[in-house]
């Protein structure tokens, strides 16, 4: 067979389709979904501009095949702040970027969000990171550094080069 069903929640909503296994998870969401805030930069994993929460965990959704994520959660820019914000307000990294100018064309930054609020849960949960690498205590506020973030951010790319403007927004958002 060409064709499989697939049964995945997004942004809260259950979905039930039929799709062609070379579908992508950014394909199915743009095209079927009509949920156009992921964008598809490269469509080869490089960009970051894609990125989406799976399972609470950020990923390159142009690089999984939608049929492969059958049971599965999924978050896009679209749900964000209804995933996180009891009172139907901006996620605070979205206000922390309108507040900062933290963006330029805009087209990373639905990227750049789903990828820096999934960052600060790993932040958070003390997965470490490259330039940090140290252990950090389980239940105190997190606040990261900017070569912390960089590094951490250093998936998702910018053409317009907003880097600092990005770095000090997600530095302003304590987890
Ligand atoms: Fe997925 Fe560029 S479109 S990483």
């Amino acid at each position: 067979p060409t064709h499989s069903r697939v049964t995945l929640r997004v942004n809260d909503t259950e979905h039930v389709l039929e799709l062609d296994h070379r579908t992508t998870l950014l394909d199915l969401l743009r095209e079927h979904l009509a949920l156009t805030g992921s964008k598809k930069g490269c469509d080869q994993g490089q960009c970051g501009a894609c990125t989406v929460l799976l399972d609470g965990r950020r990923v390159n959704s142009c690089l999984l095949l939608a049929v492969c994520q059958e049971g599965r959660e999924v978050v896009t820019v679209e749900g964000l702040a209804e995933a996180t914000v009891a009172d139907g307000g901006l996620h605070p990294l979205q206000q922390a970027f309108l507040d900062r100018d933290a963006l330029q064309c805009g087209y990373c930054t639905p990227g750049q969000l789903c990828s820096a609020v999934g960052m600060l849960e790993e932040a958070k949960s003390g997965q470490p990171s490259v330039v940090t690498d140290t252990e950090r205590p389980g239940d105190a506020p997190v606040q990261l550094t900017v070569e912390e973030i960089r590094e951490r951010l250093s998936g998702n790319l910018c053409r317009c080069g907003a880097y600092p403007h990005i770095v000090e927004a997600v530095q302003e958002v304590v987890v």
